[in-house]
């Protein structure tokens, strides 16, 4: 048997994925060594409640309360406690104290990244970061390794499971949004507060990330524009079905060209997608990212975004990853944030949209709609009309949903401020954006 130089690596946290994590790296240790040629050598897992029960039978002896001491000595520390405190203070004490470090943690990254890679950068450390975006899916290196000799122009995303899983079942069952949400959250899908997926908080933090890779530019988590699910009901999805498209939470981060120069857009909202878009075949809890690169052209990556084993897939992958360049030396490739691009706010991107209104069902009514389109600068692509209710006495009420051509998001919002407020529109149903065409 080879005699592998030992690495000591320090596990704080055994929840869903670190218990998966302490399990498969003693399980496969000797395999692990080969593909690292090194020995990992898991020295202790930090945790909050040594008694709490864990989804993996890991050695009493190994646990502690007290991450400090793990810390201070260890070659490689992964950390996988989630949130922002304690894990900001442990993984900048790892990296100041000469350790490599593995995280998962996207919430962490998306608000304090620059501060954390700073702090690597000044030490020649590495932090790795695959499952911090789409769990399982390998879509980190392929950004940061694989595509840096290429120029990423626009990523879209499904990189929540839970709102895929609610999304995917009220299409395809005809489901309301409450009783998903019920059964997604005992799956173990939802955040422990499923605010954090079903209002897009999880999908923001993970855009951040992607972009900030795609577009070598840092971007702060509040120059992504974010809308959740709450607002899509069944009627929306009917509609959208009968539309030939599908409702999905979509993270968009898109390259710009402009007059003055480029910019990125990076948001996160419902959107219609084609029926016949790859990723409108993303089912259930799984993520999918599409990546549109100007050499490489269209990419897809797909797979679990979710699972504790699953996301254990890749923080073993960035273990090895870690081991291997402790073992070679030298300073940790940073994080390339020279091309420094300016985010543009929301009002300035442009797409198509659907926008789904009740009106009085009278002469001129479509005249009127129309009228206010044109003086918004907004250019209809399509109209369907839909008596819902005859007039018998009192005005008829009919349903208009128009497709419009690209239009800018301020142009779009304003006139349909002044639909709503027009006297002929009795209620504005639904504005959703359509991407993928
Ligand atoms: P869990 O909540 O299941 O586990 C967190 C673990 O950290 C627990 O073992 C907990 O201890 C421990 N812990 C928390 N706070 C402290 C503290 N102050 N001191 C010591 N230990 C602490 O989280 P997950 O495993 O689900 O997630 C871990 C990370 O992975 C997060 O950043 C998450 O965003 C990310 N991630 C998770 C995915 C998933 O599918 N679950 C997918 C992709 C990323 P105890 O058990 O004693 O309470
Ligand atoms: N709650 C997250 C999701 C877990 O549903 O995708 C993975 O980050």
């Amino acid at each position: 048997m080879t005699e592998y130089r030992r690495l000591r690596v320090a596990l704080l946290g055994a929840g869903a994925v670190g218990s998966q994590v302490a399990a498969l790296l003693r399980k496969h240790g000797d395999e692990l060594a080969d593909r690292a040629g090194a020995a990992l050598d898991l020295v202790g897992i930090a945790v909050r409640d040594l008694d709490a029960p864990r989804d993996t039978d890991l050695p009493r002896e190994l646990l502690t309360t007290d991450p400090e001491p793990l810390i201070v000595g260890a070659d490689i520390v992964i950390e996988l406690m989630g949130g922002i405190e304690p894990a900001r203070t442990h993984i900048l004490a790892a990296i100041n104290s000469g350790a490599d470090v593995v995280t998962a943690n996207k919430a962490l990254l998306a608000t304090h990244g620059p501060e954390i890679f700073e702090a690597a950068d000044q030490v020649g450390a590495s932090v790795y970061y695959e499952a911090a975006a789409a769990g399982a899916i390998p879509i980190i290196r392929p950004l940061r390794d694989s595509l840096a000799g290429d120029r990423v122009q626009r990523i879209m995303g499904i990189v929540n499971g839970t709102t895929n899983y609610i999304l995917d079942r009220m299409d395809r069952e005809g489901s309301e949004f409450s009783d998903v949400l019920a059964d997604a959250q005992a799956l173990g899908y939802a955040e422990a507060d499923p605010t954090a997926d079903v209002e897009g908080y999880d999908a923001a933090q993970k855009a951040a990330i992607l972009a900030s890779l795609a577009f070598h530019t840092a971007v702060p988590l509040d120059g992504v524009h974010r809308e959740g699910i709450t607002s899509v009901d069944k009627q929306m999805m009917d509609a959208a079905r009968h539309a030939g498209y599908v409702i999905k939470l979509l993270a968009v981060c898109e390259r710009l060209t402009g007059a003055d120069g480029e910019s990125i857009s990076v948001r996160v909202y419902p959107a219609l997608i084609p029926r016949e878009h790859p990723l409108a075949s993303v089912h259930g809890a799984n993520n999918a990212v599409f990546v549109q690169a100007e050499a490489a052209g269209d990419l897809m990556f797909y797979g679990a975004g979710a699972g504790g084993v699953q996301t254990a897939s890749a923080v073993l992958g960035d273990i090895v990853s870690a081991a291997r360049r402790h073992i070679a030396g030298g300073v940790g490739v940073g994080e390339s944030t020279r091309a420094n691009l300016p985010v543009v706010p929301i009002g300035r991107v442009t797409t198509r949209y659907q926008i789904t209104l009740e009106v009085d069902d009278e002469p001129g009514v479509l005249a009127t709609v129309a009228g206010i389109l044109s003086e918004g600068r907004v250019s209809i692509a399509t109209v369907e009309q839909t008596v819902i209710r005859e007039s018998n006495g009192e005005p008829g009420v009919a349903r208009i949903v128009i497709g419009t051509h690209k239009a800018v998001e301020q142009d779009l919002s304003e006139t349909v401020d002044r639909l709503a407020a027009s006297g002929v529109v009795e209620r504005v149903v639904s504005v959703l954006r359509v991407e993928g065409n």
